[in-house]
Parts: structure tokens; sequence; C-alpha cells
């Protein structure tokens, strides 16, 4: 097809109109996403009354859906926006919303809940009322994103502070909280729990992605402030973790598989979301990291979007290299399963940072992963690097701007006139759907247009990293078998029906002496009882069994049992006792 210079000009027009659209949008919007952001922190925000001081809403709707709780992710993703712009100097006043949260995110790490204790895996429980106390309804638990993103939101403040001479701060106040974070990162990261839509239980992509960026930043943190105790355990945890993220990578349909449960295709903006927020700008272009202009994140991006194409009728008609309305994965039928604010924003902050690094580097690379996500702008284009002197980068750059803009054109179009981000926007008609007020929207919109500006977050340690050739399991503390023994307890005792034994003891893995979070014993071999523990190799260790019934405790006779735990880890044992 040849192009008339009447159509040409009509196609820069309609390229320059969107973009002053955009910009236009993003004036208006910025300042109404970020009040609407506030409005959902209790303390001084409008929208959370009720809310502890720097406890952050999901949003305010309290029915269809009943959002009012707080969530560890969405909570860390949204200081974590707002720290930056604190970081860059954007409010200074943000300060005192940042200092309640590290006050509120301390006490909820403390509170005993479903998921156990702090120190039994508590840190995993996904979600809390707003006034602290532990939302103990059936959930999907755990989820073990909420302490990394936690931990990267903490350390992006400590960062700062150690720049501005306040490391006692850090070191006083910051690191305790960060270290039982961090630590159940360590010891956690091989389990499967619950994703970042609270649907599948297996192990995620993006959890897995989050797990190894605070790994990575707190194992530097922890150097630079002299907690040199964790670090060799981070550093080893981290390169196991990178490892088994690349297992996520599908090499013959050119995408991310999401989860390794749930049965979909595993196209999901879990795969987005993870470019965006593992983003390093010193990274360049890192494909074992997935950074957003990758080749990995790129072949991913396009197989992702092409995904609800077809599937939105407010997509329709619209041409297959241009923007469309996209959602958290095809298969979705939540509310209708129709598109997210924040997901269809995030590809366009996935382009503007992938942009970032390409002009900062003066070239970009097309390899054959990513060549069919750069042949939608140029059909022509081959495999090779194009220096930013060249035509081809000039046409695949600017025409890639274009198209992210388009995702901030459908994201203004569907927004209504008083700026509200709502989750969701009908997928026939574009009107708001579902929680309205959604926190994690404003601050999606908010990520993606400092991106547009070219502002990316500080780096965390992604340039330079190389995998293992071979993954290793083995993680830390509690649940794991890198410096523990594995020791079987058999506990012979008589029960009446319904009636359980459990065990609890000295340490993390047998629950602190807690009975409501002891372990129970397996009764396949009644009335021998059993149960094999992880404990810390060479350890002595004091442990009961008690019986519950009916709700009551009874522990065994005194003295506590002692066991000397055999100093080789990865070794086994086994203690045999009787009720007493
Ligand atoms: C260090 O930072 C904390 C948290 O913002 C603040 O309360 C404290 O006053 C600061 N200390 C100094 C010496 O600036
Ligand atoms: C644990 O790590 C191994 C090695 O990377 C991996 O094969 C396995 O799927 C992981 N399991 C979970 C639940 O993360
Ligand atoms: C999640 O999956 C794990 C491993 O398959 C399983 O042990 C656990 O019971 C599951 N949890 C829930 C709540 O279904
Ligand atoms: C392009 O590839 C070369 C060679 O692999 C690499 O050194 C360079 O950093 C890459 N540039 C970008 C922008 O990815
Ligand atoms: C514990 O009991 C099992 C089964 O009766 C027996 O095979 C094993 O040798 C005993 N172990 C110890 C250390 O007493």
């Amino acid at each position: 097809m040849r192009l008339s210079w009447v159509s040409l000009a009509v196609f820069i027009g309609s390229v320059l109109a969107q973009s002053s659209t955009v910009d236009s949008y993003i004036s208006t919007e910025s300042p109404i996403a970020k009040a609407g952001l506030l409005a959902n922190i209790g303390g001084a925000g409008s929208k959370a009354a009720g809310a502890g001081a720097g406890v952050v809403i999901a949003s305010p709707s309290k029915t269809n859906p009943d959002y009012f709780f707080t969530w560890t992710r969405d909570s860390s993703l949204v200081f974590k926006a707002v720290i930056d712009s604190f970081v860059r100097g954007d409010d200074d006043t943000l300060r005192t919303q940042i200092d309640d949260f590290i006050t509120a995110e301390a006490t909820l790490q403390q509170v005993s809940n479903p998921s156990g204790t702090v120190s039994t895996g508590g840190l995993g429980e996904p979600k809390f009322n707003v006034d602290f106390s532990a939302f103990t309804g059936a959930w999907g638990r755990p989820q073990r994103d909420g302490p990394a993103l936690r931990a990267t939101a903490f350390i992006a403040y400590a960062n700062w502070l150690r720049a501005n001479g306040n490391t006692t701060f850090v070191t006083n106040t910051l690191w305790p909280i960060l270290k039982l974070d961090l630590d159940y990162v360590a010891s956690n990261w091989n389990s499967t729990g619950f994703d970042l839509w609270e649907e599948v239980n297996s192990s995620s992509f993006f959890t897995t992605a989050v797990q190894h960026r605070a790994l990575r930043e707190g194992s530097a943190l922890a150097t630079a402030i002299g907690q040199t105790s964790v670090v060799s355990n981070y550093n080893a945890q981290a390169a196991n973790v990178l490892c088994f993220l690349q297992s996520y990578w599908n090499p013959s349909a050119g995408y991310v598989t999401a989860n390794t449960g749930g049965g979909r295709s595993g196209k999901d903006a879990n795969t987005v979301l993870t470019s965006i927020h593992t983003f390093d700008p010193a990274a360049g272009c890192d494909a074992l990291t997935f950074q957003p202009c990758s080749d990995k994140a790129l072949s991913n991006l396009k197989v992702y979007v092409d995904a609800f194409r077809s599937i939105y009728s407010i997509n329709s008609g619209i041409a297959s290299n241009a923007a469309v309305a996209t959602g958290r994965y095809p298969e979705d039928s939540y509310q209708g399963g129709n598109p997210w604010y924040l997901t269809t924003i995030a590809v366009a902050e996935q382009l503007y940072d992938a942009l970032i690094v390409w002009n900062a580097q003066g070239s970009l690379n097309v390899t054959s992963t990513s060549l069919a996500f750069f042949q939608q702008f140029s059909s022509s284009v081959t495999a090779g690097t194009y220096a930013s002197s060249s035509t081809t980068f000039t046409t695949l750059t600017t025409a890639i701007k274009t198209f992210a803009d388009g995702f901030v054109a459908i994201h203004s179009k569907y927004t209504p006139s008083n700026g509200g981000l709502a989750e969701q926007y009908s997928k026939s008609d574009g009107s708001p759907v579902s929680a309205v007020d959604l926190t994690w929207s404003y601050a999606a919109a908010l990520t993606a247009f400092a991106a547009r500006d070219g502002k990316a977050s500080p780096s965390w340690g992604a340039a330079g990293l190389t995998a293992p050739s071979t993954c290793s399991t083995a993680s830390s503390g509690s649940g794991s078998s890198s410096g523990t023994v594995a020791v079987t307890f058999n506990e012979v005792a008589t029960t009446t029906f319904g009636e359980n034994i459990y065990i609890t003891g000295s340490v993390d893995a047998l629950a602190n002496w807690s009975p409501d979070n002891a372990l129970i014993l397996s009764a396949a071999n009644y009335p021998s009882w059993s149960i094999t523990v992880n404990l810390p190799a060479g350890s002595q260790v004091q442990y009961k069994f008690i019986r519950k019934f009916n709700g009551a405790v009874t522990w065994e006779s005194d003295p506590n049992r002692i066991i000397n735990v055999p100093s080789t880890a990865g070794s086994t044992s086994t203690e045999n006792d009787t009720w007493r």
C-alpha cells in the first residue's frame, strides 16, 4: 500500500492529536490521582475514616465488593510510589504519611492471624482489618509477595535516609522490621502460596520476582549498615530465586507463564507488573531479570496485549498493532471479567521504561525473541542493533511511544469526568465497574505518568547478575533443609475420638511455645503419632506434646523435653517418646 500525502498528513495529525490529548489528560488526572491516593490512607485521609494512621485501605467501597481492608501487597506498592515521589523531591509533606505507614506496618507484622504469628508464617497473611485486627474469614492465604514488596518500599526510604545522614533511624528502627520480612522471604520463597489476584495457589512469577528483588536490595542494605550476619544467606537465596525465576519463561510460545498452577493460559498482567516493579535502569535490557526492554519482556508484552484484542467488545475495530483495553488475564470472570485501569496503564509504563533505557543507551536491540514485538511497528525490521542515529531507531521508538500513549488514551477515554479511578471498566461500554477509588489504580496512574516523563525509580542491584547453572531448592530457616536437620518426632499416645496430639517448643519451627499454633501430628500409625520438622542443625531445642480436645489444651507433665539436633545439615534424626 502506498500512503498518499493526505493520508500521511492525517496519520501524523492523529499521532500529534493523541499526544496532546494524553498530555492534557495527565495534567488534569495527576492531581486527582494523588489526592485520591492520599484520601485512602488512615490518619488524615478523607475516605479512610476508621483506619489507623498509615493504614492504606484498598478502596472506600464497603459493599459489592467490600474492599475496606488493608492488603500488604496493595499498601506496599502504593507506598513504594509515594516514597519514590518523596525521594524525587516532589512533595516533602509526604514524609508524615511515610512515617505513619512504617509504624502501621510494624504493628501489623505482630498481629497473630490465621496464617500464624510473626515467627510462624503470619507475615504471609494477605489482608487485615483497618483497625489493626486480624481478618479471620476464609481467604486465599498465604500470599508471599507482601513481605517482599513491603521490604522494597522500606528499603527505598532507608536508602534516602542514609543518603541524608539518618542511618541511625535505619539501623535502629527500620532494620528490625525489614529483617522480619526479609527472613520470611529467605525462608519461604520455595513454598507455594496464592498469587497477587488471590486465586491460584501455586508458585507465581510476580511473587518470585519481587522476592528476588527484596533479597538483593536487602542484602545490599544489610552490608551498608553493618548487619553482615544475614548477607551470605540472602545472597545465596537470591541466587536460588533468580534461577527459579527463569523457569516461568515459555520459549516456544514467547511469553512468561504467570503461575505454575491454575490451569489457565498463563497470559497475565502479573508479568507486566513484574517488569515495571522490578525495573532497574542500570540493568539495561537484561532478560535474566525480565527488564522492561528485554527481549523476553517485550515478546511477553505482545502476547499479553493480544490476548485481549478479541474478548472485549470495546476493543473491536482497533488495528492489530494499536493499543487496546487489557485486563488481568483473558480467562478472568471476576465482576464480569473486565479490563482494569491498573493493568492497561501498566502496559504503557513498561514501554515508557523501555524508552528510558534505549534513549539512555543510545541504541536498541531487536532479537529473534523480540522480533514479533518490533515488527508491529515496522514490518520490515530484522534482528540487529540499531544506534540512535539510525532511521530504524527513530521509527521504532517513535511508534512505540505512540503505542504506549495509546494505552494512556484508552485509560483516559474510560475515566469518568471527575477523574475517579475504579478497579475495572466495562468490557462492553467502558463505564467504571467494581470498587470505586481503588488506591492501587491511583498509584498505577502516577507511576506510569512519571515514567512517561522519563523518571525511573532508583536501581536495586539487577545489573550484571548471573544465575546458577543448576537451581537449588534449599531455602533457609524453618520449613527448609539448608542448615537444618529433618527431625521426626514419634509420640505414643492413646486418645479419644476427636482428640489430637500437637507439638510446640522453643524455636520458630515449633511455633515458639504457642499452643494455638502448635503443629498437629499425624495419627496414620495410631497409637503412634508422628511429624517431621526441620530444626536448626547443631542446636538444642526444648519441646513438649499437647493434647487438644473440644478446644481444651492439656500439656504433658514437666520437665520440658530436650533434643540435641545433630550438627550435619541435611541429615535426618528420629525421636521416640511416650505421652506423660
Ligand atoms: C530520622 O528519620 C526519622 C523518620 O522520618 C525522623 O523521625 C527523625 O527525626 C530523623 N532523625 C534525624 C536526626 O533527622
Ligand atoms: C522450589 O525450587 C525448585 C528449584 O528451582 C523448583 O523446581 C520448585 O518448583 C520450587 N517450588 C516452589 C513451590 O517454589
Ligand atoms: C496450597 O497448595 C499447597 C501445596 O499444594 C497445599 O499444601 C495447601 O493446602 C494449599 N492451600 C490451600 C489453602 O488450598
Ligand atoms: C544490545 O546487545 C549488545 C550485545 O549483546 C549489548 O552489549 C547491549 O547492551 C545491548 N543493548 C541494549 C540497549 O539492549
Ligand atoms: C523409633 O521407633 C521406630 C519405630 O518403632 C524404630 O524403628 C526406631 O529405631 C526408633 N528410633 C530411635 C532413635 O529410638
